[in-house]
């Protein structure tokens, strides 16, 4: 919210674009097409505003553009037909809710240089990625976006959310000038527990905390994969850094699109995920999961097993 905010603060303009599917809060804008629908989602070459709560109002839909992920020709012929008034383009490198697929190089390259040409703001939302990589999922990448949103790991499991980038753009929020153009302020701001919490997960998660937790998810996701053979289930895993996500299809989605689950595949993912939970291991609603730094091998052969198990228990009906 506070990125969309200060992106519009700081360009004077009102439009937002964001990628279907992506989850990046609560926030009226933020939140649309979240939960697009085969019946809702519209032409893929245009993809419709879907709102998400009840009683959105009506404007929220007009002011934010939709855009595909990954496919780099529709997303900028759409966010030419807007340019005029978009404050930002919104994106996360590697998005749980679409799949938790990484963003191509083309797509990242494409959106960053449309922004810049048309002074538009590019805004990465590493609220969950910034774990998957030393610095961010953004470092993986040739390009600096404008502003990041970062929350979840920074808080050493306390709540918080954070904001960061270019000095110009931060400045909008800086209580000193007058007027100052997006006042920026709440409860929980700048609580004393969340910061210090978050101040010594962060220190203790350095590049080999990083790279130890990353290895350990690609073998889970590498075992997981053993499992799918074994079983001979038409599964398949995503994921990178320190996570993954299961799909209930034999190939990997390359967009929302592709990752929506039918309700045969809703329905076996409930089966694995309710046998999981018995077994011991709490995965998101979506098939996906998170490794932590307290985890070593003896998780993952416990995972490996229970995901094997379970998809036995989805064939034998
Ligand atoms: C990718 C992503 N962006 C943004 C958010 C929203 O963060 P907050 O709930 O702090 O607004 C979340 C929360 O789960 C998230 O996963």
């Amino acid at each position: 919210m506070a990125c969309l905010k200060a992106s519009r603060a700081f360009t004077g303009r009102s439009k937002i674009a964001k990628v279907e599917g992506a989850y990046h809060g609560i926030y009226d804008y933020a939140e649309i097409s979240q939960t697009a629908k085969p019946e809702n989602w519209g032409d893929a070459e245009q993809p419709s505003s879907v709102p998400v709560s009840r009683g959105t109002p009506p404007a929220t839909l007009d002011d934010v553009v939709v855009i595909p992920y990954n496919d780099t020709e529709r997303a900028i012929a759409i966010l030419d037909r807007h340019v005029d008034q978009l404050a930002c383009v919104l994106v996360d490198l590697m998005a749980h809710r679409i799949g938790l697929i990484k963003a191509s190089d083309e797509y990242v390259n494409a959106l960053r240089k449309w922004t810049q040409d048309n002074d538009v703001l590019l805004v990465c939302d590493e609220v969950i990625t910034l774990r998957a990589t030393y610095g961010g999922a953004q470092t993986k990448y040739p390009i600096n976006p404008d502003l990041t949103a970062m929350g979840k790991m920074i808080g050493g499991g306390f709540p918080v959310g954070a904001i960061a980038g270019r000095a110009d753009i931060m400045e909008v929020m800086n209580p000193l000038t007058d007027p100052v153009l997006f006042p920026h302020s709440g409860t929980f701001s700048a609580n004393p527990v969340s910061m210090t919490a978050g101040l010594t997960a962060m220190r203790l998660y350095d590049q080999s905390a990083v790279n130890r937790l990353n290895r350990l998810t690609k073998m889970a996701r590498h075992r997981i994969t053993e499992a799918i053979a074994i079983a001979g289930f038409p599964a398949c895993v995503t994921g990178g850094g320190s996570m993954f996500r299961l799909h209930m299809k034999p190939e990997p989605p390359n967009d929302y699109r592709d990752t929506f689950a039918s309700a045969d595949e809703a329905r076996k993912l409930k089966v694995l995920l309710d046998h999981a939970f018995d077994n011991g291991i709490m995965l998101i609603g979506t098939g996906s999961g998170a490794l932590s730094t307290a985890m070593t091998e003896t998780e993952i052969d416990v995972l490996a097993q229970v995901m094997l198990d379970g998809f036995r228990k989805i064939k034998q009906g």
